[in-house]
């Protein structure tokens, strides 16, 4: 058959032309190398079913719909991946008798016609992946006769469904990534044989209707990735289920435990990442055929009950992890022989697990029993079966008490995961770890790590992430091979000068960090052959010497550089090259001096921009002005001086949230009219409370790697490390310059400001009453200035303010009675000759300007917070160097919800749990630290 040369022409009297069966005839043997089809069908009005799936016809809409619309018997068109364009052409309306149409993979880039649902014998729709455009014609889902419709994979698809025609006959609904939206009508019952469901990444919203139990003939229900809200249906009468996925919703509620009871059939279910609570239904673990289980990111609390029968069971893939589930894992789970993948992360289990028996489970290559109240017992008693354990890929053992490196693992040569981090392993990274071949990620942060055993030459390693942080290793760092992606050695006991070479080290390091160790000598040049480098960070060391020029020559790819704290001298390199994409600059704490150089300004990303405590002599580098991404700008502490302001550089700073430029010799008047472009300092609460978010720079993306900024924040005397910046902290700092004149009225709109530090200036007017209008005020300063008249009543009004300094000023008259400002101490109001009444102890006499003077020496103990004390009591391990505190009172916090807005905290510090706080009569939610 295959050698018959077949003339097409001569098919006149052709009744099916199936070309995808005939497998003996090749396309050339057809002569249609080129298919043209109007052509090739022109007198093929016989034909009723044309399959050319796979065929490249490179047809346009126009030629291929009436060609094939001249074939006027047809009733089954089947064209896919045949390279057809579109639009639909109104010609095909001729053809009332098709019963099947498909069409996917083409790329018609068209709407869908109308008149598709006045075929009435319509039974399969088939147009997945055809960047079909429009609206989708609702009828279609009307049509009676339609059993399957697939028109998955068009992005740029809309529609919603009408109600669904009685005794429809839909059995198969495939509406995967579709923009379709709204919700799922109570008449989806209708489609008594509706066997597949499909909705998963559309814009559905609203709940699930009840009636969805009578779909009795459900086997495969994909409705995940919407918005679907409320509870879970009852299932149980569908008894022909096989896949259940409701992940990524907004699914509440309990389930009650007889839902999914007698799912004999069910293989998959998949409820991740939804907000459902309560028990996790004890019927699911009495299903014989289900094999996935993945209930992991709800709310399920409760302790789990031991099963019966557990080794019938097939289960091989568990994942219960970030839940609230508490009391011991039950053993039985050790007798699910098929387990391959374990993961029961981030819950509130306890109790003692020896690991040696969950190396029973065979199967077993995925494990993760992090970040609960567990202890795992890792050692080893019987040396011999180490042979016998299962070949594990993945191991996560984070925050287990640990205490000893687990020896088992030696022979684990698959293993290319493990995660010890946040346990207490004291001494030695065993030689072994650096011998397993596969292993790509490790991170033992957070141990008590002391050394590395050698030796350390020659191993072949294909790590990709090395995370060693907040250890206590110490000696030369080690340097493994050029590929590993993501190298973190700080906060240890490092102490040496970076080989010369380094940078022949990191070639494709992305993130490089060796903060918070002691190493010294000079930054070597070659770290500029790192060309990778994404994050830079060198900082709380002591390096010396001048900054590298070639090193800011590297921010074109660089995004973070940090140097802070160190003992470099001289200039800051005029090299930053044009195409500067550097977005946080930190050269706090060193000795640099010398001018802002110019080519800073080409940094127009530049987010985080920290020069304090240097010794730059400049005038304001009006250059800032141009960068409008500026969100944290601090010149503290340096020999900046002259007036502020640059009148003659345009510029706005619509995200500026901190501006500390304390203790430098600036002078004049601040302008007004340029803080009016200070945007993000002037949102009310309502506006910013939807986008609580860090300053972060994301380094690996798809693994969602940040790197957090910091930045210290002096407020309420004292100096506060805020780890994370919340991107709606503001901070205003003047502090300790020759600033003069009034405050500016500007100023009065930043009605998102918290912190505002004018003191000791020669600020002279009186204090305005309009200072009543920055509501959000926690922290004023003004001591130490030229300000007179009397305390507006105004500031009584600023209910969160719970820190107060108006000392040392020439203010007089009754301090304004109100609950708030007598509860600050007489320290925040002393050195003012003429101020009377509570909290000070002179009474008010007539005539206040001959009261006494009343001078006390000022101290930092008078603020009603001591937030050192507070911070060590809400368990916050500041020998971690972490400081969180401030931001714990944040009122703005109380819609804080690990799970949505801040994944990454949570990540970061999976040990954070949500609490809820009263603080001044409200209820918020706060952060714990969990032991
Ligand atoms: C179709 O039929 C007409 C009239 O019978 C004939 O002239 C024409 O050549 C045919 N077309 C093809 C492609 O064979
Ligand atoms: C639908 O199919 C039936 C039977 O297969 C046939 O009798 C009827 O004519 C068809 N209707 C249309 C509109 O094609
Ligand atoms: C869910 O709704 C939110 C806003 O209401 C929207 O931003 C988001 O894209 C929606 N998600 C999905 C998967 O539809
Ligand atoms: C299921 O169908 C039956 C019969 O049509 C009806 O009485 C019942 O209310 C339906 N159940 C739900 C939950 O809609
Ligand atoms: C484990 O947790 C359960 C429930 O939370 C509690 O009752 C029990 O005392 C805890 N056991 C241990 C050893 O802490
Ligand atoms: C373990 O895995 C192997 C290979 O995939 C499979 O044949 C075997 O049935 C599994 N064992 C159990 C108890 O499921």
């Amino acid at each position: 058959m295959g050698q018959i040369p077949i003339e097409i022409s001569q098919l006149t009297r052709l009744v099916i032309l199936d070309i995808s069966t005939l497998s003996y005839l090749s396309a050339s043997q057809l002569k249609l190398e080129n298919p043209n089809l109007p052509m090739f069908v022109q007198n093929l009005t016989r034909i009723t079913a044309l399959y050319l799936d796979g065929l490249n016809i490179s047809a346009q809409g126009n030629e291929w719909c009436s060609a094939v619309s001249s074939m006027t018997n047809l009733q089954i068109l089947s064209l896919s991946s045949c390279n057809l364009s579109g639009p639909f052409n109104s010609s095909l309306e001729r053809l009332k008798d098709l019963s099947v149409i498909r069409l996917d993979q083409n790329n018609l880039s068209a709407p869908v016609p109308e008149f598709f649902a006045n075929f009435s014998n319509l039974t399969i729709l088939r147009l997945s992946s055809c960047s079909l455009t429009g609206i989708f014609p609702e009828n279609i889902f009307q049509v009676q006769s339609l059993s399957v419709l697939d028109i998955s994979n068009n992005q740029d698809l809309h529609g919603s469904f009408p109600d669904f025609p009685r005794n429809g006959s839909l059995h198969t609904l495939v509406l995967t990534q579709t923009n379709f939206s709204g919700g799922l009508p109570d008449s989806i019952s209708n489609l008594r044989q509706l066997s597949r469901l499909e909705l998963s990444n559309d814009q559905f919203n609203g709940s699930l209707p009840n009636s969805m139990s009578n779909l009795t003939e459900l086997a495969y229900l994909d409705l995940s990735s919407n918005n679907f809200t409320g509870q879970i249906p009852w299932f149980a009468m569908s008894k022909t289920l096989t896949h259940i996925d409701l992940s990524h919703n907004k699914l509440t509620g309990t389930i009650p435990s007889g839902n999914f009871e007698g799912l004999l059939n069910l293989i998959y279910i998949d409820l991740r990442y939804n907000s459902l609570n309560g028990s996790i239904p004890s019927s699911l673990f009495a299903l014989p055929l289900l094999r996935k289980i993945k209930l992991s990111y709800n709310q399920f609390d409760g302790q789990l009950n031991e099963f019966s029968n557990a080794s019938y069971f097939a289960v091989d893939y568990l994942d219960l992890s970030s839940n609230n589930l508490e009391g011991p894992i039950p053993m039985s789970i050790l007798e699910l022989r098929s387990l391959s993948i374990l993961l029961l992360s981030s819950n509130k289990f306890n109790g003692t697990i020896d690991l040696q028996k969950i190396w029973n489970l065979q199967n077993l290559t995925t494990l993760d029993l992090s970040y609960n109240n567990l202890s795992i017992n890792a050692s080893l008693t019987d040396e011999h079966r180490l042979s016998s354990f299962p070949n594990m890929g993945t191991l996560k053992l984070a925050s287990c008490k640990l205490d000893v490196f687990p020896d088992s693992l030696k022979n684990q040569s698959k293993l290319n995961s493990l995660d010890l981090s946040n346990n207490k392993i004291r001494g030695t990274i065993p030689t072994w770890v650096w011998k397993l071949d596969l292993l790509v990620h490790l991170n033992l942060s957070h141990n008590l790590l002391m050394d590395l055993e050698g030796p350390l030459q020659n191993l072949n390693l294909n790590l990709i992430v090395l995370d060693l942080h907040s250890n206590q290793l110490q000696g030369p760092i080690p340097m493994f091979s050029p590929q590993t992606t993501y190298l973190d050695y700080s906060t240890n006991n490092f102490s040496s000068v970076l080989p010369h070479d380094i940078g022949n080290y990191l070639t494709f390091t992305v993130f490089f960090s060796i903060s918070s160790n002691n190493f010294h000598g000079r930054i070597p040049e070659s770290i500029c052959n790192a060309t990778s480098l994404e994050v830079l960070d060198l900082s709380y060391n002591n390096f010396s010497g001048t900054i590298p020029q070639c090193l800011t020559t590297m921010s074109e790819t660089l995004g973070v550089l940090n140097l802070r704290k160190n003992g470099l001298i001289g200039n800051i390199p005029n090299t930053f090259p044009a195409a500067c994409s550097l977005q946080t600059l930190d050269l706090h704490g060193n000795r640099l001096d010398g001018p802002v150089p110019a080519s800073l300004a080409n940094c127009t990303e530049l987010e985080v921009l920290d020069l304090g405590e240097n010794q730059i002599m400049d005038t304001f580098p009006c250059l800032l002005k141009k960068i409008s991404t500026l969100r944290v700008l601090v010149l503290r502490t340096n020999k900046f001086q002259g007036p502020i302001g640059c009148p003659m550089v345009n510029g706005t700073w619509q995200m500026l949230q901190i501006v500390d430029i304390a203790f430098n010799n600036f002078t004049g008047e601040i302008p007004g009219k340029w803080l009016t472009t200070w945007e993000a300092m002037l949102l009310g609460e309502d506006e910013t409370q939807s986008e609580l978010n860090h300053l972060q720079f994301e380094v690996l993306k798809y693994t969602r790697v940040y790197y957090q900024d910091t930045v210290i924040v002096t407020s309420k005397g004292l100096q506060m490390k805020l780890v994370k910046i919340l991107t709606v902290f503001t901070s205003i700092d003047f502090s300790s310059n020759q600033f003069e004149g009034p405050i500016p009225e500007e100023l009065m709109n930043f009605k998102a400001l918290y912190v505002l530090n004018l003191s000791s200036n020669s600020f002279s007017s009186h204090i305005q009453s309009s200072l009543g209008n920055l509501k959000q005020l926690e922290s004023l300063d003004l001591s130490r200035n030229n300000f007179r008249g009397e305390i507006p009543e105004e500031l009584a009004s600023l209910n969160f303010l719970s820190f107060l300094d108006l000392s040392f000023n020439h203010l007089g008259g009754k301090i304004p009675t109100s609950t708030q400002l007598q509860s600050f101490s007489a320290d925040s109001f002393s050195g003012n000759k003429g101020l009377c009444g509570l909290p000070l102890t002179e009474n008010c006499t007539s005539d206040w300007s001959s009261s006494p003077a009343y001078e006390k020496p000022h101290s930092d103990s008078g603020s009603s917070i001591d937030w050192k004390f507070i911070s060590a009591e809400m368990g916050f391990a500041i020998g971690l160097g972490f400081v969180i505190g401030p931001l714990l009172f944040w009122k703005r916090w109380r819609i804080w919800y690990c799970k949505y807005v801040d994944n990454i905290l949570c990540r970061i510090f999976p040990q954070l749990y949500l609490e809820y706080e009263s603080y001044r009569g409200q209820r918020y939610r706060v952060l714990r630290w969990r032991n």
